[in-house]
């Protein structure tokens, strides 16, 4: 049968990880539907991807008209009719298998039979998601990393029941997007979240054991081990309730005490101190 063209790419969720994607697949060339559950969201995800390109104009990394061009292959809606024509939808919706699952099964009645199925989830298990449809050769994982348009990485994983096809298809949609895929089976964590989740856990545990602050434990990891932001900034910048959700589920599915998020955070999730999103958390961002 050979891998299916990807012509145009669904994207469900436009937050962080959503806008980030749907951003890099306009600049691929790839017309792309970007599906929010209220205009105003669609909105700003859409202004956040025009500064964000307008960035690139200004340090002359594209050109005017090629933002132009990038913005207009952005079609936004709110209902997933919409990606009726798409021949890959990526979901980037919240970390809860049970909205996953309905999605999934509701995208299967309305994308065409070739249509490729990918779930960005970062730590639930691709083959539960693939079980809500009934055809599940169709559906892949392709994990980005925050912030997608700059981390190069993009996991491209197999299911149970992913076809090769499939597979080779998101692999090479993720070498058109400008990333470097990898490909992995489904366990869980994949690979770098595998290994990522329980040393972010172990550095916050040091936080308290070693009383450091926040700020000094980030210069040790960035001044002493060559990493490119301190763990404290880099939990903040991929949200502390996701990493909280990151963690439980490894923890659920490996039972590995390191794998738990440390109480310190799961405290600051409870009290909606979720890092850059929401303004606070282990540091004060002035506009949230
Ligand atoms: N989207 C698009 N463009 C962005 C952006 C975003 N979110 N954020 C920044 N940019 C653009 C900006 O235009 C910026 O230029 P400007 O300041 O002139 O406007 C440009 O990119 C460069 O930004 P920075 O100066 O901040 O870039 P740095 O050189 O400091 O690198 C970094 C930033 C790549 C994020 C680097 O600090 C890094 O590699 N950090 C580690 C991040 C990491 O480990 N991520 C993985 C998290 S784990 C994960 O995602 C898994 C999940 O499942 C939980």
């Amino acid at each position: 049968m050979g891998a299916p063209e990807i012509r145009t790419v669904g994207v469900v969720g436009l937050g962080a990880m959503g806008s980030g994607i749907a951003q890099l697949a306009v600049e691929a060339g790839y017309d792309v539907v970007g599906r929010e559950v209220t205009s105003e969201l669609g909105e700003r995800a859409r202004e956040r991807i025009a500064h964000f390109l307008q960035r690139k104009v200004d340090k002359e990394r594209m050109t005017s008209e090629e933002r132009e061009a990038a913005l207009a292959r952005l079609e936004l809606t709110t209902v997933l009719s919409a990606f009726a024509e798409c021949d890959l939808v990526i979901e980037a919706i919240v970390e809860e298998l049970d909205a996953k699952l309905a999605l999934f099964a509701e995208l299967e009645g309305i994308v065409g039979p070739s249509a490729i199925l990918a779930t960005n989830t970062s730590a639930l298990s691709v083959t539960e998601i693939a079980a809500a449809v009934s055809t599940p050769e169709r559906v892949v994982g392709m994990h980005f990393f925050n912030p997608a348009p700059l981390m190069p990485l993009v996991e491209i994983v197999e299911a149970e029941l992913s076809s090769d096809d499939a597979v080779e298809a998101a692999y090479a949609v993720g070498e058109r997007l400008g990333k470097r895929p990898v490909r992995c089976h489904d366990t869980p964590g994949f690979v770098v979240n595998r290994v990522l989740i329980p040393l972010l856990n172990d550095c916050l545990r040091v936080l308290d054991e070693a009383r450091v602050t926040p700020e000094d434990l980030d210069t040790a990891m960035t001044a002493g081990a060559g990493w490119p932001m301190g763990p404290c900034t880099l939990v903040d910048l991929v949200g502390i309730d996701v990493h909280v959700h990151a963690s439980e589920a490894l923890y659920e599915k490996l039972r590995e005490p390191r794998m738990a998020p440390p109480p310190r955070i799961v405290a600051m999730r409870n009290a909606g101190l979720l890092g850059r999103k929401s303004g606070r958390g282990f540091y004060s961002y002035g506009d949230g």
